[in-house]
């Protein structure tokens, strides 16, 4: 099993460039299936997840193969077996989900595995289903499959419950080859789905409204072409390196940024009293002065990312006062607060909400990545603690964060993957647990 081992107390200095946006990635390669020519993505990160995307999409009959560092160049199968991904792979990703949108609508038929329960909640797929639906496919349960079909999809208007992001994508992405007007409402406003939306126009789709509550797509009835497309930055691991500055008390500039899809990020570092400077593509992060408790709500996009709340309580361990952190999005995302506490913080949890206390200090332990968020929380929490912290299970946090050991060795943190290797490689691939 890899481990990360850290070495607390240095504060981080530097510079650090940030990798593509992993869901934006994810999201944007599962509609290059609906391209009838080659799609070439710049600045998408190597991390595990895309590894695995890229063998199910393979196994799908795609090209995919990378030009250079952070170039992938994919084309799509003419056609594609109706058994479509099996259980094991969807288990292995969930994103891989998002495969059920375009494989429909491209291909007339899709069979996806129905996802499992997973570390940070039960995460059902029931407005995926509900959208699709809507735009005319039928569904059948088998064997814990989804098998979709249709004869050719059609625009419709369609109501989210709940602004799911993962929805979002996949009734959008249908909706771009059915006949007619989609409208879909209470969507997701995540910034990796307006790339995706980006994404889609720039292949000659027609949506509007991505950012907005509404989507309209105006549906092509045919394929997409194909074409070239820059991924966004990755804002939860901008969001990571800067509240790793902020817990080392550093001072590190964060480099290749959106500001503006960190400002509930940044809003929320100031008012713990972090020095937080906005420049055009990066971000400049100091810690000197003393740092106050801070309430935090994980809400859907423009609130609190809810893949930020765990970093977040790692840096608010240690510091005074009580803070709270409410999860509104998934039931079950305070696992971390377990093996934080093996490192001597105070957290307790009732229901939705985590009660921090912050102690003078943390200290170095043995503890283990339950989720990919959390193992980048017990990264944090090792960069400010008292010794040594050696995270196990720590292929999944490859799974997320591009050349973490080494970008942030480069920032001055004494830190290492197991054995010395670069655990991103075939080697170190993640099975069996999502985000
Ligand atoms: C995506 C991100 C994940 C992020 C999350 C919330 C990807 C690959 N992953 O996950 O990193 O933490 O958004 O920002 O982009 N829900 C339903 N029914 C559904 C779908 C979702 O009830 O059909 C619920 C989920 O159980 C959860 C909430 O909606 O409680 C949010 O889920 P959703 O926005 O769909 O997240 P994902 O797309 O899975």
């Amino acid at each position: 099993m890899n481990k990360i081992v850290v070495a607390g107390g240095r504060k981080l200095k530097g510079r650090v460039r940030v990798s593509g946006a992993k869901n934006a990635s994810l999201a944007v390669l599962c509609a290059a299936m609906m391209s009838t020519g080659e799609v070439t993505l710049e600045n998408v990160p190597a991390i595990n997840d895309i590894f695995v995307l890229a063998d199910i999409l393979r196994g799908l009959g795609a090209e995919v193969k990378w030009l250079d560092r952070g170039l992938l160049y994919l084309k799509p199968p003419d056609r594609v077996s109706c058994e479509g991904a099996t259980y094991p792979e969807v288990k292995k990703l969930r994103a891989s989900s998002l495969l059920l949108g375009p494989l429909l609508a491209r291909f007339g038929c899709a069979r996806v595995a129905l996802p499992g329960g997973c570390n940070i909640g039960i995460r059902p797929m029931d407005l995926h289903f509900k959208g699709l639906v809507g735009l005319g496919a039928d569904l059948t349960l088998e064997h814990g499959c989804i098998s979709a079909e249709s004869k050719g999809l059609k625009g419709a208007r369609i109501y989210l419950d709940f602004p799911s992001v993962g929805a979002t994508e996949n009734i959008m992405m249908a909706a771009c080859l059915a006949k007619g007007q989609t409208v879909i409402e209470n969507v997701a406003k995540e910034p990796e789905l307006v790339d995706l939306a980006n994404f889609l126009n720039s292949l000659g789709a027609r949506v509007r409204g991505a950012g907005t509550d509404v989507i309209k797509v105006e549906g092509t009835g045919g394929c997409l072409d194909g074409g070239r497309y820059s991924i966004i930055p990755d804002r939860i691991e901008a969001g990571t390196f800067m509240v790793a500055a902020a817990a080392s008390r550093g001072e590190v500039i964060v480099e290749n940024v959106i500001p503006f899809h960190l400002q509930p990020v940044t809003a929320k570092l100031r008012e713990a009293g972090v020095d937080v400077e906005e420049r055009e593509d990066k971000i400049l992060v100091s810690g000197s002065k003393p740092y106050q408790n801070i309430d935090i709500k994980t809400m859907p996009y423009p609130g609190f990312p809810t893949d930020m709340q765990s970093p977040m309580m790692a840096m608010l361990c240690t510091v005074p006062g009580l803070s709270l952190i409410t999860e509104n999005i998934f039931e079950n995302r305070f696992q971390v607060v377990n093996e934080l506490k093996r490192m001597g913080a105070s957290i307790k949890v009732e229901g939705r909400v985590a009660v921090i206390e912050g102690v003078p200090e943390v200290q170095g332990a043995q503890v283990r990545a339950t989720d990919l968020r959390a193992g980048a929380a017990l990264v944090v929490a090792g960069l400010l603690a008292n010794g040594e912290t050696e995270i196990s299970n720590a292929e999944l946090i490859y799974r997320g964060y591009e050349d973490l050991v080494d970008k942030l060795s480069s920032l001055g943190a004494v830190i290492r993957g197991e054995d010395g290797e670069d655990c991103a490689g075939p080697a170190g691939r993640a099975t069996g647990e999502w985000s």
